[in-house]
């Protein structure tokens, strides 16, 4: 790594607060940037082709604003489409978020896991490798979580509990009939309701995610480096009106306001 610059964290909207959060706590002298490319949210609902460009284009302007030492792609489903090209494109380090098949093996007693992503991660042959590779003659049943990753980006900050529990219903329902011992989250943005997940399965289910590990990596990538001294700024592409949610999540992240970009 060549600078000093800020650790960047970058996500469809703000999936990737809790992967900023968690690695600040351990390294709070570092400075961090996050952006939540809100302009080309949801990323999950789009096709490998389109999400390329998107991204790249995205990274760009990113990269150029903030000049990173290194940027966490806190999305799996931008990870899963996107790392390569981006690793290819760029010359800043990438860190990859992609869904904890490996660790949920290793913990599922039954040998049937549950993977909750995005529609994208869930159809994605990167996904399949995964399975492959960590998974093989585990049962991994896959439901893509669309209602609940809009609902997080949208509603979360004034949700009512009953709310919470009602969009999550169908995954829960879905996981619970398929007998799932582990379930994978391998979409940023539920590790906000990663306790609500939790108790809607009455703590039957292991829940797994990757935040340890990829904060952990995090850390080792940067730690003979200078952290910038502190500090934290939220950035968010091309929005319209909803410009209040985002300042309110930077308060609540403890990151300075950025600004659109
Ligand atoms: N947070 C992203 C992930 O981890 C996806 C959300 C979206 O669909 O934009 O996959």
């Amino acid at each position: 790594m060549k600078n000093t610059g800020p650790i960047a964290f970058f996500d469809s909207g703000i999936g990737g607060l809790p992967y900023l959060q968690w690695v600040r706590k351990k390294l709070p002298n570092f400075s961090y940037r996050y952006l939540a490319d809100r302009a080309n949210f949801p990323y999950g609902e789009k096709s490998i082709e389109e999400l390329g460009g998107l991204i790249i284009g995205s990274m760009e302007r990113y990269i150029e604003r903030v000049d990173p030492s290194i940027v966490v792609v806190a999305c799996n489903t931008a990870s899963v489409t996107a790392l390569q090209k981006l690793r290819d494109t760029f010359s800043v380090p990438f860190v990859g978020v992609v869904p904890a098949i490996k660790p949920a093996a290793a913990l599922s007693c039954t040998h049937t896991i549950g993977l909750l992503a995005t529609k994208r991660t869930v159809e994605d042959p990167y996904t399949d490798n995964l399975v492959r590779l960590f998974a093989d003659g585990f049962q991994v049943e896959r439901f893509a979580g669309v209602d609940i990753v809009d609902f997080v980006e949208n509603h979360l900050l004034d949700a009512e509990p009953h709310e919470i529990r009602e969009v999550l219903a169908p995954a829960v329902a879905f996981f619970s009939e398929k007998e799932v011992d582990t379930l994978v989250l391998g979409c940023t943005h539920f590790l906000h309701v990663r306790d609500e997940i939790a108790e809607a399965f009455g703590g039957r289910v292991k829940i797994v995610d990757s935040i340890e590990g990829v904060g952990r990596h995090v850390i080792q990538m940067v730690s003979e480096y200078h952290g910038g001294g502190g500090g934290g700024e939220f950035f968010v592409s091309g929005i319209e009106g909803a410009v209040d949610t985002y300042r309110r999540f930077a308060d609540a992240y403890a990151l300075g306001w950025g600004g659109v970009v």
